[in-house]
């Protein structure tokens, strides 16, 4: 069964059992707190928390999804940074009963894999939550023997939630057991068994019965309606399937691998299969990330991006690739992809000429980089040394563009140290900005929220202050939140002058300091329109909406997040005006002190 296959059946399936086939979120997430899509569920999150009235009871979807933290274990059999999430989804309707039953049916009836090989583990309990004998119960019923169900605690078998609070609750995941023939010898377990980490068996599918909400550390409410989230990765769903003994031998793969073999020196290639790989998964997630809207950049999501390229080019280096390598494995992405993913084939030029650039870019320094690591490796040993000078590490980052993961990777090779928290200061120390300010550029996505939420509520005053100035022709076409600046796109005409600028910057400023207050209501989206919020995208707002309100000044439709009061956003200054294509204007502008 092709992968195009696998992508279609789930689709069916649910959709026979009265699921909405949702179409798969940006990778770039609503929630300007994230800083990428990382798993199906994210675009739910208001149904899930019980926030917004969802428009559907059940769904299906399957998801573009970018993680970062399992970016060390790529090239390995079964991990990635871009992979596709397939997931069914019930919002207050049905529960574990269902979940367990159909997710056995697709696996065996419809995928044929054999139910022998099916185990599946649950929540042991933990932390005042208890364990989940309903699911045990259930799977026996749905004839999985008891030594097939193992017991796990929150670590491996309690989801969520994404941030520090909201939706979550216990998990079963079902693992497929690859044959005794994958057990590494020096797997310790006597008996071998999911989580055990030799490789026999492989995680395919993870149902999450999402009864609670984090408020608090240690605290867990019951949520209004008990919720069903399951999230399966399509790479590893049809290495098993295909019985591939990697997600890099499917036919995902296939074409994408033996292009990379065809552009490099052979030998090395199949000397450095790992090498490949991230290759192939970097340059997949690159493509994808560039038609999401992603560009290159010093910091958040175009620093990850950045570092993808880079990283698959020094490898690239190493296998002697050709030079034109990588731009031409993106249009072999492209076309693989595109009658899937049809923003792959609307963006092709970009996702080219991004990654040609940042080639070219990278290129002109990557050589006497790589020589002045190699110096400063001999140097270090020559010391007896274990840790790389961070001011030479700064210097790799700053003069010759090598990401610090990179240098640290690269480090790693020669088992010596790159102290992260002396690169920090040093980097400090250049851009007369804090260390904390350091991590924040960096992407540590926790750091994000506070800083965005001002942004975010930034945007709305000046929304209604641009209303107020240039007039009610005024709509928001995009918005995007960085920790650094906040970003605006609205339609007017004519560029804004010196003066019409100033004003918009003092009423949001005044309105600061008038410390509104902040509140949300949640309403039918028909009454939020009629008591003034500004809404706009109509199609996609849910029935039951949120409207914030800043004091009596501003009014809109939105998901949040928000401050609590103006006065918190302490300052407001535009910093850049200019256009953003026909009829549409841009504003840069910052928040804080
Ligand atoms: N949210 C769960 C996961 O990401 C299931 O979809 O694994």
């Amino acid at each position: 069964m092709t992968a195009e296959h696998i992508r279609k059946e789930f689709l069916d399936f649910f959709k026979k059992k009265k699921h909405e086939i949702v179409v798969s979120a940006s990778l770039i997430p609503a929630d300007p707190t994230a800083l990428f899509t990382s798993a199906g569920m994210q675009q739910f999150i208001p149904y899930l928390s019980g926030d917004v009235e969802p428009p559907y009871q059940r769904a299906c979807s399957v998801q573009k999804c970018f993680r970062t933290s399992d970016i060390d274990e790529v090239g390995d059999e079964f991990h990635h940074t871009y992979f596709e999430m397939l997931g069914n989804w019930s919002f207050g309707d049905y529960f574990k009963k269902e979940a367990i039953a159909w997710s056995l049916e697709l696996l065996i009836d419809v995928y044929n894999l054999p139910k022998d090989r099916l185990w599946v583990t649950v929540f042991i309990g933990e932390k005042g939550i208890a364990k989940d004998k309903e699911a045990i119960e259930i799977w026996q019923k749905n004839g999985l023997i008891k030594e097939r169900i193992k017991e796990f605690g929150m670590k491996a078998n309690f989801w969520g939630p994404v941030g520090s609070t909201g939706p979550c609750g216990p998990c079963s995941e079902i693992h497929y057991d690859q044959g005794k023939k994958f057990q590494k010898k020096d797997c310790t377990i006597n008996n071998c068994g999911p989580n055990c980490g030799c490789g026999r068996f492989v995680e395919i599918w993870n149902l999450v019965f999402m009864q609670y909400d984090k408020t608090g550390e240690n605290q867990y409410e019951k949520l209004p309606a008990n919720n069903v989230d399951t999230g399966a990765g399509l790479e590893r769903l049809t290495s098993i399937i295909q019985g591939k003994t990697s997600n890099y031998e499917t036919d995902l793969f296939l074409t994408l691998i033996e292009k990379i073999k065809s552009l490099s020196d052979a030998k090395e290639a199949e000397k450095n299969i790992k090498t490949v790989r991230i290759i192939a998964d970097h340059i997949r997630g690159a493509c994808f990330l560039i038609a999401d809207g992603v560009l290159t950049a010093k910091e958040d999501r175009g620093y990850v991006l950045r570092r993808i390229i880079r990283r698959a080019m020094r490898y690239a280096r190493i296998l002697n690739a050709s030079p034109e390598l990588l731009v031409s494995l993106a249009g072999t992405v492209v076309d693989h992809y595109k009658n899937i993913y049809p923003e792959l084939d609307q963006q092709r030029n970009d996702i080219l000429t991004v990654i040609q650039k940042e080639e070219e870019r990278f290129r002109k320094t990557l050589n006497e980089g790589l020589k002045k690591f190699k110096k400063l490796v001999r140097l270090t040993i020559d010391k007896k040394d274990k840790e790389l000078d961070s001011k030479m590490v700064f210097q790799l980052y700053d003069t010759y563009g090598f990401p610090l993961e990179l240098t640290k990777e690269m480090a790693e090779e020669e088992n010596l140290k790159v102290d992260e928290q002396a690169f920090e200061k040093e980097f400090a120390r250049h851009r007369e900005i804090s260390r904390a300010g350091v991590k924040k550029k960096f992407g540590g996505v926790g750091e994000w929220k506070e800083k965005v939420a001002a942004q975010h509520s930034a945007t709305h005053l000046m929304h209604q202050a641009l209303r107020e100035v240039l007039g009610e022709h005024v709509q928001q076409a995009g918005s995007d939140l960085t920790p650094e600046r906040l970003r605006f796109d609205f339609t007017h005409p004519d560029k804004l002058t010196e003066q019409e600028v100033k004003k918009v910057e003092t009423i949001v400023n005044r309105q600061i300091k008038n410390e509104l207050s902040v509140t949300v209501k949640e309403m039918p989206y028909e009454e939020a329109i009629a008591a003034g919020a500004l809404a706009f995208f109509k199609e996609k707002y849910p029935k039951v909406v949120k409207m914030y309100s800043m004091g009596d000044y501003s009014r809109e439709v939105c998901a949040g997040p928000h401050v609590k009061n103006t006065r918190e956003i302490i300052n407001f200054k535009i910093i850049k005006e200019q256009a953003s294509g026909a009829g549409v204007r841009r504003i840069k502008a910052v928040v804080g002190k």
